[in-house]
């Protein structure tokens, strides 16, 4: 798992642990999602480059630094959508692009209805944004979109993984990093993740 970093973070285990629960009502797991994609967002930008910035203090000139890399915000829709405020919160300035796509029931593979990327890309820096690494179709399915777009720097920003994700994003894109709260054991015959939280998009949206 060379390129897969689980948050070494106690308030992150702690608010996963509540977001897990079954009795955690989609208000609250919404606000936790949030909170949990500050953090683990706040993880995964330690490597961002930055260029000198100069200022004045009230006191005296200082060189200060600014964020260089222009960064796109990728939620995969549904779920990821929950997590852009709180990373917006931190990145002002991102753009945020959606993917549309969603696992068929029955083959498990995804199926995108959504995608308005522009011909050439605006960002230098993709942080894909999606709470479940189940099978890890959806996820292979928007890195390769964005390789295509001509994206170099592509990151996943999720919350659960399954080891079954992390393998076929490690076959098809071994040099995404991939940051999780935490890693779990396996997936259900559903393509579920156990333990989980269950349905991540059924659970913001109060659709379940
Ligand atoms: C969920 C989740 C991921 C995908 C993960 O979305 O948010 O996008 O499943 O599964 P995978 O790794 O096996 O591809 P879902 O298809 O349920 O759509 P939704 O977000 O619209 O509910
Ligand atoms: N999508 C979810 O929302 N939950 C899972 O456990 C797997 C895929």
């Amino acid at each position: 798992m060379a390129n897969v970093f689980p948050s070494p973070h106690p308030l992150v285990a702690h608010k996963l642990t509540l977001l897990r629960s079954v009795n955690t009502e989609p208000k609250k797991f919404r606000e936790l999602v949030r909170e949990i994609a500050a953090l683990m967002v706040y993880e995964a930008t330690l490597d961002l480059t930055l260029q000198p910035r100069q200022i004045e203090t009230p006191l005296a000139p200082l060189t200060g630094s600014e964020c260089q890399d222009k960064v796109g915000l990728v939620p995969i829709l549904r779920a990821g959508l929950g997590m852009v405020e709180g990373v917006w919160n931190l990145l002002p300035s991102a753009e945020v692009w959606h993917i549309g796509l969603y696992r068929d029931e029955r083959t498990l593979k995804p199926v995108q209805y959504y995608n308005k990327l522009p011909i050439e890309p605006t960002v230098s820096v993709c942080l894909i944004l999606d709470p479940m690494l189940a099978t890890g179709g959806s996820a292979v399915a928007t890195v390769d979109v964005l390789k295509r777009w001509g994206v170099r720097k592509i990151k996943f920003v999720g919350i659960l993984g399954a080891p079954e994700g992390i393998a076929l994003m490690e076959a098809h894109h071994p040099e995404v990093p991939i940051h999780l709260a935490a890693v779990d054991e396996r997936l259900n015959e559903r393509g579920y993740i156990v333990p989980g939280l269950g349905d991540a998009g059924d659970r913001q949206f109060g659709t379940g």
